[in-house]
């Protein structure tokens, strides 16, 4: 594996939850992120999914330094940026950025493409000479596969696509060495998301990014990730290449998303096996005891309650080489194909 660009340990945001106007009394805590780790090689993507509230935009948000954690490691390049200010965290900022999910609301409409592709500018003037900024951002246009002469344009003159590329453009325009992309195409609509995620994969090799993208949708990230975290309740409860994950995978909830993701084949459709999780997404103030997913876990013993399972490679394959070899955060971890084999790079694109 190439050398770790982004690093991250023990990560942990607790949104505290407090009682009372004048004297302030914290009753408990929003646990959005509690306990992550993974580390991001040079011109890597990797993937993160898991369902809607179990952390991932927290992570977003913390990677870009947008928030500070309530605790862990995050490191770039070797170098600890949760504790920066002032310039360094300024420089930092520069080179990790978000692109976001919403490619209408994360645009102001008052602004043309030109000053939002250009904004990034205004706070970094040192990235681009006042004078060169115009052709900086007609050339980002051009790189995103959008008209240079759209410059003058506002946002609601474009489709969700094209307005995902001026929001890919913008995180761009500072030449970042991460990009931290937040369901970039989940507001799209499929014929569309092939293309945005096809233009992402080209800038990747043109400006040697690495990507922690993130989605809820596990086929989107099959097609763009080199490996995959599968998140719950705030951690990383199984991680691994994309073959190890889709076609190994040994965490039952791991297996359970993936009997979710449609199968398009019918034949293929009839042999696979559907695991409807019963229950709810616990809240994140209230996180079960042990395995955090034990409450909707078919498997689940006495001893998921007692234990937290860790992060790392399962005792029953930790002495074999195979794909079922990699880390799963389970006491009773197996190896279960869900998506059936003939399905391979089925995703957009
Ligand atoms: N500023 C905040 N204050 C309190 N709670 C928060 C805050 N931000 C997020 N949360 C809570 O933290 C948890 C994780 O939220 P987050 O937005 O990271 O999830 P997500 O995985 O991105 O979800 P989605 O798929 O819906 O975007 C949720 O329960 C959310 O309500
Ligand atoms: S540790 Fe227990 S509850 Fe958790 S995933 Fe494994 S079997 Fe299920
Ligand atoms: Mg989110």
């Amino acid at each position: 594996m190439a050398e770790p660009i982004l690093e991250v340990s023990g990560l942990v945001k607790h949104y505290p939850l407090t009682r009372g106007i004048l004297f302030k009394k914290q009753t408990g805590a929003v646990k959005a992120v509690d306990g992550v780790d993974f580390t991001l090689a040079k011109g890597e993507t990797l993937g993160l999914v898991g369902e809607s509230g179990c952390g991932k935009s927290t992570v977003a948000r913390l990677l870009c330094n947008l928030e500070r954690p309530t605790a862990g490691s995050i490191r770039f390049k070797g170098e600890e940026i949760t504790r920066l200010s002032g310039r360094a965290l300024k420089a930092v900022r520069r080179n990790i950025q978000m692109v976001f999910q919403d490619p209408y609301t994360s645009l102001n409409p008052r602004m043309t493409v030109g000053d939002i592709i250009g904004e990034p500018f205004e706070i970094h003037p040192e990235a681009a000479p006042r004078g060169d900024r115009r052709r900086r951002v007609r050339e980002l246009l051009d790189v995103v596969g959008l008209d240079p002469e759209y410059v003058n344009r506002y946002p609601h003159q474009f489709s969700g696509g094209q307005r995902q590329r001026i929001g890919i453009a913008r995180g761009l325009a500072l030449r970042p060495e991460i990009i931290v992309a937040d369901e970039p195409v989940s507001a799209l609509d499929v014929s569309v998301q092939a293309q945005v995620i096809n233009l992402l994969e080209r800038l990747q090799a043109e400006f040697d990014l690495s990507y922690v993208f993130i989605a809820h949708d596990l086929s989107i990230v099959r097609h763009i990730a080199d490996r995959v975290g599968v998140m719950y309740l705030g951690r990383i409860v199984e991680t691994g290449s994309d073959t190890q994950i889709y076609d190994h995978p040994t965490h039952p909830y791991t297996q359970a998303l993936l009997s979710a993701v449609p199968v398009p084949d019918p034949a293929a459709r009839e042999h696979r096996e559907r695991i409807i999780l019963t229950g709810e997404v616990p809240s994140p103030t209230d996180i079960p005891s042990g395995c955090r997913f034990r409450t909707r876990c078919w498997k689940a013993r006495e001893r998921c309650a007692l234990e937290v399972p860790a992060l790392a490679v399962p005792e029953a394959f930790r002495h074999t080489s195979g794909p079922a070899a990699h880390d799963s955060a389970c006491h009773f971890a197996e190896e279960k194909q869900v998506v059936p084999v003939e399905e391979h790079g089925n995703g957009p694109g």
